[in-house]
């Protein structure tokens, strides 16, 4: 059986003096692949924020547990070197840092920069600035260089595939399927995935194994992420609020 690797309980999270996560309980094994799925402002960004430690986001209650320990007193650097991960939805722009420098510090090895770049058909942008003027998709696939360099044991994307074009679709998804060791039996991996979608499209490459769905700040449920995905392009989440609804009236 794969032991665990990230285990988060009742996690609750203030940005100012707004409560945005309410309670969330989340428990991702060795070698597994969980998607979430969520309206624009459930918390999504929030939760994955709140693993890498972001100052901006308050824990007032609950416990994130990486690989049996308390993270919540780390900063994020030191949860990055432990080997957690988060491709973010909107990076910023850094003037005066330019990509390659960036990911010199990650990996001293210039051969395996520009061999992850070529990867990514990102090398011609290895001297500019990072992400300044690049565009939507492009900024997404210099997330994914930047996690392929670092090799994170749990690797988070938010929206990766947003702005991306089809082509470009399935060479992130080849490379995220190898950082994840898709292709080793489920009982060797030891890399983990928690990836937020809006379209599916990268699950259905990936082959995904846990979906949840985060409503108004709850993990509402849990379960097969392609029949999960199926019932939002079938009922949208209005079909998830009247679920919720039921579940507070019992
Ligand atoms: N600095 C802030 N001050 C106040 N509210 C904030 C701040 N940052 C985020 N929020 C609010 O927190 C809520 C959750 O935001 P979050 O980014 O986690 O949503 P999300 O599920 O990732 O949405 P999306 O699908 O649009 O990316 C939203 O209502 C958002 O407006
Ligand atoms: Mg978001």
């Amino acid at each position: 059986m794969n032991t665990c690797l990230l285990e988060i309980k009742n996690l609750k999270v203030r940005i100012g003096d707004k409560t945005i996560l309410h309670g969330v309980n989340l428990t991702i094994d060795e070698g597994t692949v969980h998607v979430i799925f969520g309206p624009n402002g459930s918390g999504k960004t929030t939760l994955v924020g709140a693993i890498m430690g972001l100052p901006q986001y308050e824990v007032v209650d609950g416990d994130i547990k990486f690989k049996g320990e308390s993270i919540l007193s780390m900063p994020s650097y030191e949860r990055a070197r432990l080997g957690i991960g988060l491709a973010f939805q909107r990076p910023p722009a850094v003037k005066g840092v330019n990509l390659f420098h960036l990911l010199k510090a990650v990996k001293r090895n210039e051969d395996d920069i520009l061999a992850a770049a070529e990867a990514l058909n990102l090398k011609d942008y290895l001297h500019r600035d990072m992400n300044k003027g690049f565009s939507g998709g492009e900024i997404k696939r210099s997330e994914v260089l930047q996690m392929k360099l670092m090799r994170p044991t749990l690797l988070m994307l938010d929206e990766p595939e947003s702005g991306v074009d089809f082509e470009n679709i399935v060479l992130l998804s080849d490379i995220i399927k190898e950082m994840l060791e898709k292709k080793q039996p489920i009982v060797t991996r030891k890399r983990s995935g928690l990836i937020i979608t809006h379209t599916g499209l990268i699950i259905e490459q990936i082959q995904a194994d846990v979906g949840h769905v985060i409503l108004d700040g709850r993990i509402l449920c849990s379960g097969n992420p392609h029949e999960i995905l199926e019932a939002i392009r079938t009922h949208g989440f209005e079909r998830c609020v009247e679920c919720l609804e039921k579940q507070r009236k019992r």
